[in-house]
């Protein structure tokens, strides 16, 4: 049985990741998921699967080198499949430390505890042992309006701490790569979207807002373009990277999406209104008059859009889920998961991990 390790799998693409790994291999797989718990951690997000047997939990920084190499020590760790960061990029303007902590000194600890398990005395590595670093088409900079994408040649240029953070971590992969032949992948990847993102980023935001009548904020002129991709899509890919990737290689990942953050919101006034009932009361407060623009993010990337192709023709991955039905499912989840938002917004999400673990 292969026993993958997953960092900040308590997080959104984590815990999806997670969801979407037992769907596809049920008991063929054992998961260990490895999550400090920040702000952006949320054990509810995995209720449904923290009782099986070949899953374990393990609350713990990923800069704390004692515990992660214990944790390799102590299992036959197959896979790394490493999320864990600091992941928004307005919290990386306010206090950009903690991004080079967790995401750059962090994925040092992960490197290394993972070379120090897999590396035989002659420098080899154990057999299908395999890291792979999730990262951001932040990474690559901010392309013009009118043209041009994201391929797996393009320089690095970040410009926000979060995307300098990013790119660092990438650097130091790449660097283990081609330094110790570490056996890993990197993947870069668009906006995601879809069920348990925290509302502070934008579709979120946006969808808990309007559905309680509050403002919604537009930063700048709102024609910033993102590449957007449901969520399930990205944890497919990056299973299918593990299994079918050329090892040391790059893929970019893209829904091959690209709106407008004004357009983004439209279609999220638009679908809420097509699916909220006529008798919710949820439908009068539902409007285009709660758009508010506001002052412009510092630095603010004006267009991300990654070209998916490397992945497309050597691996066969797609994006399946178009924008419309992605949202539609995103939207149906946040209605279905009222408390889990209520919780969030709350901060009572944290108080889970105190009352399940009794600690
Ligand atoms: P998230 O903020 O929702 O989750 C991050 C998780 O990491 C949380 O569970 C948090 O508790 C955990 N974590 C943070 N610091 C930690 C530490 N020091 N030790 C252990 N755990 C820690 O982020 P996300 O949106 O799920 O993103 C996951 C990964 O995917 C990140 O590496 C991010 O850069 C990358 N990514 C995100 C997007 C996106 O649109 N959200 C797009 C491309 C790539
Ligand atoms: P975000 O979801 O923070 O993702 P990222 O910055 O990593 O792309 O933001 C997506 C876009 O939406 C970005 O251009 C900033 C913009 N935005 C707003 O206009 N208003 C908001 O309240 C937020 C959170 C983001």
């Amino acid at each position: 049985m292969r026993t993958y390790l997953v960092t900040g799998g308590a997080g959104f693409i984590g815990s999806n990741y997670i969801h979407y790994m037992f769907g596809k291999y049920d008991n063929e797989i054992r998961i260990i998921n490895v999550d400090a718990l920040t702000y952006a951690g949320n054990l509810e997000n995995l209720k449904s699967i923290e009782d099986r047997e070949n899953y374990t939990f393990i609350k713990a920084d990923i800069c704390d080198k004692d515990t992660i190499s214990r944790v390799f020590q102590e299992n036959d760790i197959d896979r790394v499949v490493h999320f864990a960061a600091e992941s928004h990029v307005d919290r990386s303007i306010v206090n950009p430390e903690v991004f080079v902590q967790t995401n750059v000194l962090g994925t040092a600890v992960m490197l290394n505890c993972a070379k120090a398990a897999w590396e035989l005395p002659d420098g080899s590595y154990k057999a299908d042992k395999r890291f792979l670093h999730v990262s951001t088409d932040e990474v690559y900079g901010s392309l013009e309006e009118d043209g041009g994408y994201f391929y797996e040649t393009t320089p690095y240029a970040p410009h926000s701490p979060y995307s300098a953070s990013k790119a660092s971590s990438d650097m130091l992969v790449k660097a283990y790569m081609d330094t110790y032949h570490f056996p890993a992948n990197i993947t870069n990847c668009s906006n995601n979207y879809g069920p348990y993102q925290f509302p502070e980023k934008l579709i979120p935001l946006i969808i808990n807002n309007a559905l309680q009548g509050k403002k919604l904020p537009v930063y700048g002129d709102g024609k910033n373009v993102r590449d957007w991709l449901y969520v399930e899509d990205h944890a497919k890919a990056i299973d299918m990277v593990q299994e079918k990737g050329r090892l040391f290689e790059t893929y970019n990942v893209g829904g091959h999406n690209e709106k407008q953050n004004i357009e983004i919101i439209h279609i999220i006034l638009e679908t809420l209104q097509e699916m909220l009932a006529e008798d919710d009361p949820r439908k009068a407060l539902v409007s285009e008059d709660l758009i508010t623009y506001v002052e412009d993010r510092k630095g603010h990337d004006r267009r991300y859009a990654i070209a998916p192709d490397k992945i497309r023709e050597e691996i066969g991955w797609e994006p399946e889920t178009m924008f419309k039905e992605g949202i539609r499912r995103t939207i149906q989840w946040f209605f279905e998961h009222e408390d889990w938002m209520k919780n969030v917004t709350s901060g009572d999400y944290q108080k889970y991990y105190s009352e399940m673990y009794k600690v």
